[in-house]
């Protein structure tokens, strides 16, 4: 996609193609990101690009804890937080700590294609569960499908590729089912919410964190999405300070860390996001542009499920062959990802983090297509 998508730039010009295939905001980060950088580069902190502990700056992680303490309720220190370079360093560093070979790893489908990469890179087995029609994770096929080698269930929400966000009540039950499911089979289930989009949620919507319902969670998360600082490779591992292997998890992260090659987060961005831990890129304006498309989707005839954060949308594809249908799409320089490519066929992606031009633009393309298909 990302090199047809160039070629079609290259062939009809950069402004008359609608490339909504990919997770890059557009958003430049806040104003109090630039000033942060300006006041480290006017008042440098003396040392602050040697070496480090490996798990990062005690004074960072503090900060990341307060910001957590304050989401949840539950006092977390410096003691609970790794830095990583990005969600993607730390759903990494998680699983080379947590997994034996053969362990087995749940996802539910549609899924952040990257975590089938991820497990196998530390020699876990993914075990790939369906969601309900609002993309929630069916409960009832997590309870069938737990057995004695499940090590770890990883949830994303708000999710990639769909927006939804998972409520209060199905993060209950599914921290029950984990705890029943211990009890069941003698093991240690570990529950891995992978938070990048957290601070992107919209209609008020409180996000509620598997830390209040389940002891084993490990929490991944970045700056990526949240302070638009994608590029910047910054983010944490956050553990409940309660569970029973705290300590022996937090050595396992800080070790694989290290000799997973990170190392660590890089040191000027941990000085960076230190001090903005309260701040967000305008999340307003990603739910008008959220309102703006799915607005005019639903009256073009698609099918989709209403996103309730990320920057993502997930309609169904009129064609049973979600790979032609993008390509139909394509036709009209409207470049969208197959759902396919997310362990869900008959579905396909928007990405919704792009300027309002590109958004206006696509509507022309999509009215074409759903026009051929008898949507209208
Ligand atoms: C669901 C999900 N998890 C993890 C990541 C990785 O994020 P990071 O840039 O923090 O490594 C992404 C990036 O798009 C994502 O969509």
């Amino acid at each position: 996609m990302f090199e047809e998508g160039i070629a079609l730039k290259q062939r009809y010009g950069e402004e008359n193609v609608f490339d909504l295939s990919l997770g890059n905001p557009v958003m430049e980060p806040p104003a109090e990101f630039v000033r942060e950088l300006k006041r480290l580069a006017e008042h440098p902190i003396s040392g602050m690009h040697r070496y480090m502990e490996n798990a990062g700056y005690p004074e960072t992680r503090a900060a990341v804890a307060a910001q957590l303490s304050q989401e949840t309720g539950i006092k977390l220190t410096v003691k609970d937080i790794v830095m990583t370079c990005g969600a993607a360093g730390a759903l990494n560093v998680v699983l080379k700590t947590i997994l034996n070979q053969g362990d087995e790893v749940i996802l539910f489908a549609p899924y952040f294609v990257e975590f089938l990469n991820y497990i196998d890179n530390h020699g876990g087995v993914a075990k790939v569960l369906p969601t309900d029609e609002q993309f929630m994770p069916r409960l009832d096929a997590l309870e069938a499908g737990i057995g004695p080698k499940t090590r770890a269930v990883i949830i994303n929400s708000p999710n990639n590729p769909t927006g939804a966000v998972y409520g209060e009540d199905v993060i209950h039950r599914l921290g029950e089912l984990l705890c029943e499911k211990e009890a069941q089979y003698g093991t240690d289930i570990f529950l891995i919410s992978d938070e990048p989009y957290r601070k992107i949620i919209y209609d008020g919507l409180k996000y509620p964190s598997p830390l209040n319902h389940y002891l084993r969670s490990i929490i991944v998360a970045s700056h990526s999405k949240d302070l638009a600082l994608a590029g910047e490779r910054i983010g944490y591992i956050a553990v409940h300070p309660d569970c029973d292997q705290h300590d022996e998890l937090m050595n396992g992260f800080i070790f694989c860390n290290r000799t997973l090659g990170f190392v660590n987060a890089t040191a000027l961005m941990q000085q960076v996001v230190r001090h903005l831990q309260q701040v967000t890129v305008p999340v307003a304006e990603y739910q008008q542009k959220r309102d703006f498309l799915y607005g005019h989707l639903v009256n073009m005839g698609y099918s989709l499920v209403k996103p309730q954060g990320a920057f993502y949308m997930f309609p169904k594809s009129p064609l049973e062959d979600d790979v032609a249908f993008v390509r139909e799409l394509q036709q009209w320089q409207v470049l969208t990802v197959p759902g396919s490519g997310f362990g869900t066929p008959g579905h396909f992606r928007i990405s919704y983090c792009v300027d309002d031009r590109t958004l206006e633009g696509s509507l022309a393309g999509f009215r074409e297509v759903a026009e051929k298909f008898n949507l209208c």
